[in-house]
């Protein structure tokens, strides 16, 4: 297994996760996302080169009161920086092989190095149903306490203080 950024020689038509919205993304607008600098996008490939796997970065920022109350303390009243993992998924047929794991711990090594260059604090990520909720809260990622929405997030110094951990 491998990761590559997506280009236009990756088959992609083929990818299906389950979740549909994750499917169509991939396969319609990763690759215009990235010609037009909104997203980077990341394929994990088998040895017959197959995606089965895939992640989206962009950067983004949040203000203190948008955070778990743990995490906003003390920071200043601006956009405080953060790598957002957009999209993440895996092939049916390859999960719950652990390949969600090595994945997402290349994703976090991955913001982290955006962020020796672009300060960033922060990796958010969409958890786009209860299953994938469930999934982040495994890997510490929290959510703001009451809140309906998607978003969570780790701060990327304990992230990979805990990579030792997840790995
Ligand atoms: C969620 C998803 C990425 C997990 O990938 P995976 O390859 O199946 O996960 P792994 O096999 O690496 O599992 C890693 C750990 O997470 C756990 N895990 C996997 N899916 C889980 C879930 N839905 N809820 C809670 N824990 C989960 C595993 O049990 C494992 O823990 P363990 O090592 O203690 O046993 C994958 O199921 C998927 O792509 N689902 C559809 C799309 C999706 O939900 N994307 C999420 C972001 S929107």
């Amino acid at each position: 297994m491998r990761v590559e950024r997506l280009g236009e020689h990756h088959e992609v038509g083929g990818f299906s996760c389950g979740v549909k919205v994750l499917d169509d993304w991939l396969r319609t607008h990763a690759l215009d996302n990235q010609r037009r600098n909104l997203s980077r996008t990341f394929v994990l490939l088998d040895d017959a080169n197959r995606v089965v796997g895939y992640y989206a970065l962009t950067m983004g920022g949040v203000r203190e009161e948008a955070l778990p109350i743990h995490y906003g303390r003390g920071l200043p009243g601006y956009d405080i920086g953060m790598v957002l993992l957009a999209r993440f998924a895996i092939a049916d047929g390859h999960q719950r092989q652990g390949l969600g794991r090595d994945l997402l711990i290349e994703a976090i090594e991955r913001a982290a190095d955006a962020g020796t260059q672009v300060a960033a604090r922060f990796i958010a990520v969409d958890s786009i149903d209860e299953n994938a909720r469930s999934f982040y809260a495994k890997f510490a990622f929290t959510q703001v306490e009451g809140d309906a929405g998607d978003r969570m997030y780790i701060r990327i110094d304990d992230a990979l203080a805990a990579l030792g951990g997840m790995t």
